[in-house]
């Protein structure tokens, strides 16, 4: 097992990432003395499959523990399923010095989170991310929201876990759709910030695709730390941590013109990248061969690199309204080569011309 701090001074906390971690939960949560009272927050397709071991391991450490299951998917990460979550913490008599455990993927870590962050004014919470994309990405950094009708994300708060628990094992009942979306994010960090991350990605592709259990805890470790890294400069992004969203403007776009459902998350950020990348190299920031390089990765992960078909104006029309813009420019983020990053000011439609995109 590997162990990170994140260092925010009275709101530091480990992550844990290792293979075959869940039972160890109950010992680890009572190390950084939480409560004894545990409400754990899932979904009923990981509940099925790992919510027995998470919460025994709480039980065998003396806890009293109640099981609150919210829908599976995106369109329940909403303010009813919350309203619902806070009866059920009420019901169960959950008192400050209780604790949330979050267990499953993004939707449950946000949202659990969220009710972490507002219930009694805020009480512990503990991040047990079940999917890759949770893994590397949405279950470090303190970010939690619920969706709003008018736009993803947009009710929410920056609230620090106590204590992030990585069982790459779990990763073996994910779906491989959802696997390779979180590849994209993988991805994301070698290219915006670390060039020999992206090599290493590049050597042990096969082995990323095969789920190796120590390649897989080597990578994810490493995603953490760079995640970590950025969060401690920047916390509540008033800058760096916008290179977080590298991929993101062109691929959150993609996203909602192409309807949630058609384009996972990850498979539009994979498509997103491409287009920066793209871009990147028409700002000269780049060569052709990094683009190349970039989009080569991308496949080898089996992600799509060719964007569906799109109308120019719902394209432009989708990246206003993600996006605050500065006198209609909107700040993106370059690839600097392969392995760092640069910031553009750019007009929306300057930037799909750039991307080559035929629309
Ligand atoms: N807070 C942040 O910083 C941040 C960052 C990125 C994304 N997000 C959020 O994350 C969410 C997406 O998260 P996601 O991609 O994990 O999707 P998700 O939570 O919907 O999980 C994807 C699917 O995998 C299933 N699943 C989860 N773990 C499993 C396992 N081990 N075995 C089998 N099935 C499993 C889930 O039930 C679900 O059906 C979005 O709401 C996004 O806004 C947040
Ligand atoms: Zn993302």
């Amino acid at each position: 097992m590997s162990v990170l701090t994140v260092n925010l001074a009275e709101d530091s906390y480990n992550i844990l990432t290792g293979s075959g971690l869940l039972p160890s939960l109950g010992r680890q949560c009572a190390d950084v003395g939480l409560g004894s009272r545990v409400a754990i927050i899932t979904n009923p397709t990981v509940n099925a499959i790992y919510g027995g071991i998470v919460r025994s391991s709480l039980e065998d450490v003396g806890c009293v523990v109640t099981v609150i299951e919210i829908p599976d998917g995106e369109e329940y990460k909403n303010a009813a399923t919350l309203s619902g979550v806070y009866d059920a913490l009420i019901e169960a008599g959950l008192d400050r010095k209780s604790c949330i455990v979050a267990l499953g993927g993004g939707v449950v870590g946000d949202l659990a989170g969220f009710a972490a962050a507002t219930f009694l004014r805020g009480i512990p919470f503990v991040q047990v991310p079940t999917t890759l994309l949770a893994q590397v990405d949405s279950s470090v950094g303190g970010k939690t929201a619920i969706d709003h009708p008018r736009g993803k994300n947009l009710i929410g708060s920056f609230y620090q876990p106590r204590l992030v628990l990585i069982d790459v094992e779990t990763l073996s009942t994910l779906p491989d759709r959802e696997y390779r979306a979180g590849l994209a994010e993988v991805i994301k960090y070698g290219v915006a910030i670390d060039r020999s991350f992206f090599e290493y990605l590049e050597d042990h592709a096969e082995d990323l695709i095969a789920k190796d259990q120590g390649c897989l805890e080597t990578v994810i470790r490493r995603c953490c730390e760079i995640k970590a890294h950025v969060v401690e400069l920047d916390e509540r992004e008033s800058g760096l941590r916008a290179v977080l969203n590298y991929g993101h403007t062109l691929g959150h776009a993609f996203e909602a013109v192409a309807g949630y459902r058609d384009l996972v998350h990850g498979e539009a950020v994979a498509l997103g990248m491409v287009l920066a990348a793209r871009i990147s190299a028409g700002m000269g920031h780049c060569s052709e061969a990094d683009v190349a390089r970039i989009s080569g990765l991308i496949t080898r992960f089996g992600l799509q690199v060719l964007p569906p078909k799109a109308e120019r104006a719902r394209l432009l029309e989708a990246i206003m309204a993600d996006k605050k813009s500065r006198n209609g420019t909107i700040s993106f983020i370059c690839n600097q080569g392969i392995g760092s990053f640069a910031v553009e000011q750019l007009l929306p439609d300057k930037m799909l011309t750039l991307s080559g995109l035929e629309v």
